[in-house]
């Protein structure tokens, strides 16, 4: 008896120690009436109303490492909503900015969310792809992680790698590498181009929009200037070994489950890019 009152202590001081401190972590960018913490500060909850959308940014900025946030998503009619997890060099969009994306595009009732990814290196995009969700985003937290070394960048849904981004041999030349990047989340009116391509518009009667993140962890390397331990690179992290460089067995057999929910890919867009992007012929099992 006494033992398991002992443990139950031990796990909720354990719980406690490795809770991420919002203010002591990030910032409000803009507009912090549209923010709220939970009472025990461990839920973050972002609103959209016709005024105005919000967002946060992380302290500090890392080079490299594995980036996880739960999120659920602002359910209902959400037509025109877009939420997002992302890695950015810049708080600005920059023209000369590197950038990781995370966007989750809402749906009228009943109709999917749609998960984007998308890369920058130097203010140029255009790496879109998206992905349907094997479950409903808006009815719980579900974990959306970022694997980030100089061989790939891998997106996670769940632990499951849904999208990989090679650099094998450093032969993209389109990997964004060299510069520092901040952890984001937001929640905005994309109604312009979001929701079929821009023609589903926000119904403001639904109202406002709320979107909840959880469990923030980053485990990375810290960009402190002018001396950062991160400027060379060393092996000695988890998140930059043979098993962050490759998918494992299991992570290939999932990898290859997902892409059954590939909606969209942009190196099979052949009206944006007649000749097929390089990066796009490394092979994401290597
Ligand atoms: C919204 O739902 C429609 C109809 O099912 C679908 O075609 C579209 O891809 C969905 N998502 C977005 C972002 O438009």
């Amino acid at each position: 008896m006494e033992v398991r009152v002992f443990l139950i202590v031990f796990v909720a001081l354990f719980t406690l120690s490795n809770a991420v401190s919002f203010w002591d972590t990030f910032d409000i960018i803009w507009s912090p009436e549209h923010f709220k913490a939970s009472p025990d500060g461990q839920v973050w909850s972002l609103t959209l109303d016709q005024i105005t959308g919000t967002g946060f940014q992380s302290k500090a900025k890392y080079r490299f490492g594995m980036f996880s946030m739960k999120i659920k998503l602002a359910g209902g009619d959400s037509a025109g909503v877009v939420t997002t997890f992302y890695m950015c060099s810049e708080r600005e969009a920059g023209p000369h900015r590197d950038e990781i994306d995370f966007e989750f595009i809402g749906n009228r009732t009943g109709q999917p969310y749609s998960l984007q990814t998308n890369i920058f290196k130097n203010g140029g995009g255009g790496r879109e792809m998206r992905h349907n969700l094997w479950f409903d985003p808006t009815q719980d937290f579900h974990t959306y992680s970022i694997l980030w070394n100089n061989h790939r960048i891998v997106f996670f849904v769940d632990n499951i790698p849904i999208r990989v981004y090679s650099n094998i041999l450093g032969r993209n030349n389109f990997f964004p590498n060299k510069k520092p990047m901040y952890l984001f989340s937001t929640i905005w009116n994309a109604e312009a181009w979001a929701t079929r391509g821009g023609l589903d518009k926000i119904n403001w009667a639904y109202a406002p929009f709320i979107s909840s993140y959880k469990d923030y962890q980053a485990d990375g390397c810290e960009w402190n200037a002018p001396n950062p331990v991160c400027a060379h690179t060393t092996n000695q992290h988890w998140w930059d070994q043979y098993n962050a460089w490759h998918l494992t067995e299991t992570q290939k057999r999932d990898f290859l489950w997902s892409q059954k929910f590939v909606t969209y890919d942009y190196c099979k867009n052949r009206q944006m890019y007649p000749r097929i992007p390089r990066e796009c012929l490394l092979n994401p099992l290597q």
